[in-house]
């Protein structure tokens, strides 16, 4: 059987904290290392031909957390999109990101603009960075805007289909083949709810600063091993 390579994968990157932790450290500590296994892993995803990755940096929700952990995690991002952002470039691959911007700082909100910017038309791969983002949040934004045109004239409410839904939504993206969660949860937790519709989903116990190449072979590894019906039956 041809070994396939599923066209996009979404990762829930959870378990920074609970790594730190286990070791004794600060639940920042967890989001560096975090943050270096995100690097490898979409270099090597990228060379594995996987054209879409999704990565869930920050939820809506996140939000919640003590003010020092939060900071830091948008330091971090600012620190990451810089020193990463040459490689990634290198790469031909195409940056993006979905959510919103409010509470988000200006900085943050510069170096994502610039990110876009200067890799838009880049098309070896794309990289959608869910940062301040939620599936529900995307759902009902997609639902205002789509009102709004039906309202105006410029659509008719019967050509509303999930092609022109997801149109609406933050990017245009295709739907997700294989969906990683680390960490040993076994929630969505209101990610990429539409997009996920008929993703196989594959859950480690794995902490995301311990999942490697290797493990990512295993997830490919599980996602060839599933038969994906999408309702029809078996030939
Ligand atoms: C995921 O790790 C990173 C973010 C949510 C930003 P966590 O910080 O949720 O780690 P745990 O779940 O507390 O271990
Ligand atoms: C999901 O992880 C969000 C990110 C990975 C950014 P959480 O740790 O926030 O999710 P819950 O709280 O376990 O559902
Ligand atoms: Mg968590």
């Amino acid at each position: 059987m041809e070994y396939k390579i599923p066209n996009h994968v979404a990762i829930i990157m959870d378990g920074n904290g609970r790594w730190a932790q286990k070791r004794g450290l600060k639940r920042t500590k967890g989001h560096q290392k975090g943050a270096e296994a995100l690097k490898k892993i979409s270099e090597y995803a990228y060379d594995k031909k996987i054209k879409v990755l999704s990565v869930f940096a920050f939820s809506t929700e996140n939000w919640k957390r003590d003010k020092e952990e939060v900071d830091f995690l948008m330091n971090l991002f600012l620190k990451a999109f810089k020193e990463n952002f040459e490689a990634v470039k290198k790469k031909g691959v195409k940056v993006i990101f979905s959510g919103v911007k409010d509470k988000l700082s200006e900085q943050v909100i510069d170096s994502m603009e610039k990110m876009m910017q200067e890799t838009k038309n880049n098309t070896n791969g794309i990289f959608n960075i869910c940062l301040n983002y939620g599936g529900q949040d995307e759902i009902i934004n997609a639902t205002k805007k789509i009102s709004k045109d039906v309202k105006e004239g410029i659509i008719d409410c019967n050509d509303i289909n999930p092609d022109l839904f997801n149109k609406y939504l933050f990017n245009d993206l295709p739907p997700i083949d294989l969906l990683i969660r680390t960490s040993g949860e076994y929630r969505i937790s209101n990610f990429m709810l539409w997009q996920m519709a008929y993703a196989e989903l594959y859950f480690t116990d794995t902490l995301w600063p311990d999942f490697d190449e290797k493990q990512m072979d295993k997830a490919i590894e599980a996602y060839n091993n599933r038969d994906r019906r999408f309702g029809g039956v078996k030939k």
